[in-house]
């Protein structure tokens, strides 16, 4: 068979600022085009325990409390990892939902046999912390409370320190899905009593996907190795933390050295530019844009007083046809933004996150879709 160049689309570099992946920043691109070292290789084993320390340290989980290592995988194997390791069949998971991925969780902890009670919310708002709160109450034996942090499917924020506050000294577990949120908005695991927390590489780090970073606690750790040491094998946080944290280390599985060179690059540029200096920046951006949009007469899907900065759901104005502006971004300004998920109302989702958290990204986005808008396709029906 003859062989065949590079599909187009590899070639043209786009500015992506959907909901994820964002662009990976230059640093990062470099990290992962270095020569490859073995999984096993004495010289990968620091940079292991580094990456680890590294990532406790974005996440603010205090030193010695627990594990903090990225999974060989996407965002969604951090929530499947988190389920697993801490849900026994019967046990009760009061799962907040209010968007796709809320959703998501509460169907990950159904299939490892949990009891599910979602506490729900409509897309655009906040779930209630006084209602999970009233629900653990009734339910005193919960193992796990789990709220997404950052709804990407609508950008609304949960107010995770309140609840975090308000569940210490329950014995009950705090699990927050912190995919959108790591690296592009205030999250203090330790301050906040958050056992479990997962992220991915492609949003607010600043890396392409490949990647899924977790934290825990160390008294869900503890529950997990006691409660389930056969749960299964690959996602097996004991096993894990014998390759990653444990010396001498044991093989696991092939760990891809590009993919650990890039999240090192990753979490290192997060330090170097500071928590604080970061979250001010998505902030900043966000702020723009979305000040901008509202100034064109269209509205947010977000409640104003949960709206995240990093990710703006703008409802697609009456008459237009949302999916060909996309398209018309894609292809006439190499501007991905994102459409709504399956079961949401008609809208855009445009994320700056990572390197493109800038006034300047949130510019050329905003120039295109007005651009776009001048003669936007007009919706069918
Ligand atoms: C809030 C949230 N949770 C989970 C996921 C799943 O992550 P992944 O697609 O990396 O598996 C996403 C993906 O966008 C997300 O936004």
């Amino acid at each position: 068979m003859p062989t065949k160049a590079a599909p187009q689309a590899i070639l043209e570099p786009r500015l992506l600022c959907g909901p994820g992946p964002a662009n990976a920043s230059p640093g990062v691109m470099e990290a992962l085009a270095r020569p490859p070292l073995g999984h096993l290789d004495p010289d990968i084993f620091p940079i292991l325990l580094e990456t680890a320390q590294m990532l406790g340290a974005v996440y603010l989980r205090d030193e010695g409390d627990g594990m903090s290592i990225p999974l060989s995988s996407t965002g969604t194997s951090g929530m499947e990892t988190g389920m697993a390791a801490l849900l026994e069949p019967g046990d009760t998971a009061i799962v907040g939902v209010n968007g796709y991925f809320g959703r998501r969780l509460a169907e990950i902890a159904r299939r490892y046999g949990a009891n599910v009670i979602a506490i729900e919310a409509d897309w655009g708002e906040a779930v209630s912390n006084e209602k999970i709160l009233a629900e653990l109450d009734a339910n005193p034996g919960t193992r796990l409370v789990a709220v997404v942090h950052a709804e990407t499917s609508t950008g609304v924020r949960h107010d995770l320190a309140e609840l975090g506050e308000a569940m210490k000294g329950r014995e009950t577990f705090l699990v927050a899905d912190c995919v959108t949120s790591l690296g592009g908005s205030e999250l203090r695991l330790s301050d906040w009593g958050v056992d479990y927390a997962y992220s991915c590489s492609q949003k607010c780090l600043g890396m392409s996907s490949g990647m899924s970073p977790i934290s825990i606690s160390q008294r869900a750790l503890d529950h997990a190795k006691a409660a389930s040491p056969d749960y299964n094998f690959y996602m097996d946080l004991a096993l894990l933390e014998d390759y990653w944290i444990n010396r001498p280390p044991t093989y696991h599985h092939t760990l891809a050295s590009p993919m650990l060179f890039g999240m090192h690059e990753a979490l290192r540029e997060v330090l170097d530019e500071g928590l604080e200096a970061r979250w001010a920046r998505h902030a900043q951006a966000g702020g723009h844009l979305q000040e901008q949009i509202r100034e064109r007469g269209m509205t947010l899907v977000a409640d104003p007083d949960h709206q995240l900065a990093q990710l703006t759901a703008v409802h697609v104005p009456e008459g237009i046809d949302g999916k060909e502006v996309q398209l018309r971004m894609l292809r006439e300004h190499g501007i991905e933004i994102g459409g709504g998920l399956p079961g949401a109302p008609a809208m855009w989702r445009i994320g700056l996150m990572g390197t493109n958290a800038s006034v300047e990204t949130a510019d050329r986005v905003l120039e295109a879709l007005d651009a776009v808008l001048a003669d936007a396709p007009v919706a069918a029906g």
